[in-house]
């Protein structure tokens, strides 16, 4: 697709909003998503599914032909968002995953599967397919590499302590999950950002024509009318 092509009246709506881990990302993106009526693509949860099936049949988080091949034509389906403002049902293989991929563990793993280039090139093809016909896409690489003519790009961030308060919040809502502390949350959202941004396929960079949206100190509901007023501004709506 060319540079005139991608803002097309007929071209299905992407937008993506790409960053590090506890950027607010992921509430950010469902806002967004219910604001202007399209379906959420949430492609960590695809990178955390792998890593709990992998870790189900003993598949080495670094075994990349093993996880390469569990990747191929991966049963996953992303559900709509409820009315009532609750998470995203994820399912494999027709099995609710929802609350088993948000664990610090499969945190780390989903960041370890996603670094190898077999398994992000296995993963590409399901991404778009669940993505092209409009999304609110939100992952590392939605606007570097996935949907890199998507005519809505942001990319937020936040230092690391309010991302490392965000992440313990988001732990201490997942029912009957043991909660770490502030400290250990912040070493693992730490540790995840340095392998997500110095892996060399697909690291964590900002699109060069991604609109940077820092949400330190800024509540997630300015963050939020932030990017619509982005949206609406570039759609003339
Ligand atoms: O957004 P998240 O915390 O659910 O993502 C979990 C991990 O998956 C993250 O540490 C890196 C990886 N990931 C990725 O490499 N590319 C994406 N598009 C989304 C997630």
């Amino acid at each position: 697709m060319g540079p005139h092509e991608r803002h097309r009246p007929s071209a299905p709506l992407v937008v993506v909003i790409d960053g590090p881990a506890g950027a607010g990302k992921t509430t950010v993106a469902r806002a967004v998503a219910r604001a202007l009526g399209l379906p959420l693509l949430d492609t960590g949860a695809i990178y955390r599914t792998l890593a709990l099936v992998a870790q189900r049949r003993a598949i080495a988080w670094d075994d990349e032909p093993g996880l390469a091949a569990l990747a191929v034509a991966f049963p996953i389906a992303l559900g709509e968002l409820p009315a009532d403002g609750g998470p995203q049902a994820v399912r494999y293989a027709g099995e609710d995953v929802t609350a088993a991929i948000r664990t610090p563990a499969m945190s780390q793993g989903a960041s370890k599967v996603s670094a190898l280039p077999a398994v992000r090139a296995a993963l590409l093809g399901i991404q778009r397919a669940l993505g092209d016909r409009g999304c609110v896409a939100e992952g590392r690489d939605m606007g570097t590499v996935v949907f890199p003519d998507a005519p809505h790009k942001f990319f937020l961030t936040a230092d690391l302590p309010t991302r490392a308060l965000r992440r313990h919040a988001e732990l201490a809502a997942n029912p009957g999950a043991a909660v770490p502390s502030l400290d250990e949350v912040q070493r693992e959202v730490a540790e995840r950002d340095a392998r997500d941004s110095s892996r060399a396929a697909a690291p964590l960079r900002q699109a060069d024509d991604a609109v940077l949206v820092d949400s330190s100190g800024v509540g997630i509901d300015a963050v939020v009318e932030r990017v619509l007023e982005h949206i609406r501004a570039a759609t003339g709506a």
